[in-house]
């Protein structure tokens, strides 16, 4: 998989794929992250990239040249363009699982206070990570890569996503490990029985009991 990420900082990337996980996905080339400041396809002699809003307002606007041009010398046949914005549709793990699939994702980090509406026309798919506004879209760049990538096969071992909270709309499982008691909180004993199917079952309703608590929506589902 390739991912082709858009934006005017792009020193905010330099650590963030560079560590743990998504640096080995990246090293065993499972996938390629490009990080391109589109600044460099502004034909502006100062290469500007925002003016101010028609019909006037505050702050400036992301033009729609530097933005068209950079994502036109990347898209391909295979290429999904999504745009990260906060009115986008409201990203959950079950999007991830279906972007984990592309050849190729395009992300597009929106900045200052706003971006001229016709972008939105070159991109497939607008994405927010939550109810909040940040600075920009980079963070959320960063939030959907690390996602992706690690669902892509041989990054992380199967099993350990296959029980992550939001897969059949149950949050995780609690799980613990050695010593049996810390400071007098025990292990329950169910997980030290070796029965296994008792061990699923165990797992299974406290799966459900954790969803029923902190997150009934996902049971309506
Ligand atoms: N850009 C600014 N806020 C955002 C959000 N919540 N999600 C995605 N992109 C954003």
């Amino acid at each position: 998989m390739k991912i082709d990420i858009l934006t005017l900082f792009p020193e905010m990337f330099e650590n963030v794929f560079s560590s743990s996980i998504i640096k080995r996905a990246v090293d065993e080339e499972k996938v390629e992250i490009n990080i391109h400041n589109f600044r460099e396809y502004s034909k502006d002699p100062h290469h500007k990239v925002d003016d101010t809003p028609y019909g006037g307002g505050s702050g400036m606007v992301l033009t729609c040249q530097p933005i068209f041009d950079c994502v036109e010398s990347l898209k391909t046949k295979d290429s999904l363009t999504i745009l990260l914005t906060p009115d986008g549709i409201p990203y959950k793990q079950e999007i991830a699982y279906n972007l984990a699939t592309k050849k190729h994702i395009i992300l597009i980090c929106g900045h200052y206070e706003g971006f001229d509406e016709r972008i939105r026309s070159i991109c497939d798919m607008e994405l927010s990570i939550g109810d909040y506004v940040l600075t920009g879209g980079e963070l959320a760049s960063m939030v959907i890569t690390d996602s992706i990538v690690r669902l892509l096969p041989g990054v992380i071992e199967q099993a350990s996503h296959q029980n992550d909270s939001f897969n059949n709309n149950l949050l995780d499982y609690p799980t613990y490990t050695k010593p049996r008691n810390f400071r007098g909180l025990e292990v329950p004993s169910v997980l030290l029985s070796g029965d296994h199917k008792k061990i699923e079952e165990y797992r299974k309703n406290e799966s459900i009991k954790r969803t029923q608590e902190r997150r009934p929506d996902l049971l309506e589902k």
